[in-house]
């Protein structure tokens, strides 16, 4: 297992919830009914696997590392980086916000909810594929100690994860894409 596997898995997982997130876009666009389970699992999944996570495992393990080994040149590449996963971080609070709100039967925040879901998504797809483009290149050319370092420090943040909670996760970015296959049949 090398650092990039490992990120392209995570990158994969979070995609599909977005497949999910982008279709029930869609659907309430379309009119639907506001789904506020579905709206709370996507919820918790990007707070406890994409935020707490993986968005972690970068911030405090690889981003540092390509720093220090390729130089300065790549600190506002990563800083860029960074600020969209603060950025992201931002649009879930707003999200829980109207969540809580519709949860309590306040029908007219449906409208902002489902916009911020569409921007949440939006921003982390962009987010996913610049790091794949410009990060993934940078781990390639890191000796393999360096790889070794970051799968070390990945490991240190998997031990503060709860117990069985990646099984947790998972399963929820299927339940998510498959309420997406759901709505196709
Ligand atoms: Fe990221
Ligand atoms: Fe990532």
């Amino acid at each position: 297992m090398d650092p990039i596997q490992i990120l392209m898995e995570e990158h994969a997982i979070l995609n599909m919830a977005l497949d999910g997130t982008d279709r029930y876009v869609a659907a309430m666009r379309r009119g639907g009914a506001c789904d506020a389970a579905f709206v709370r699992r996507m919820l918790v999944l990007m707070r406890g696997f994409a935020s707490a996570c993986h968005q972690r495992k970068e911030e405090q393990a690889l981003y540092p590392v390509l720093v220090e080994f390729q130089g300065p040149g790549v600190r506002e590449a990563v800083e860029t980086l960074a600020g969209e996963h603060a950025d992201v971080r931002d649009l879930l609070r707003i999200l829980e916000e109207d969540l809580d709100e519709a949860e309590k039967g306040e029908s007219g925040c449906v409208q902002a909810m489902t916009e911020t879901l569409s921007a949440y998504s939006s921003l982390m797809r962009a987010h996913l594929a610049r790091e794949e483009r410009m990060v993934y290149p940078l781990v390639r050319r890191l000796p393999g100690r360096r790889q070794d370092e970051i799968i070390r420090r990945f490991a240190n943040i998997e031990e503060d994860m709860p117990k069985g909670s990646h099984e947790t996760y998972y399963q929820i970015a299927r339940d998510l894409a498959g309420d997406l296959h759901g709505a196709d049949n």
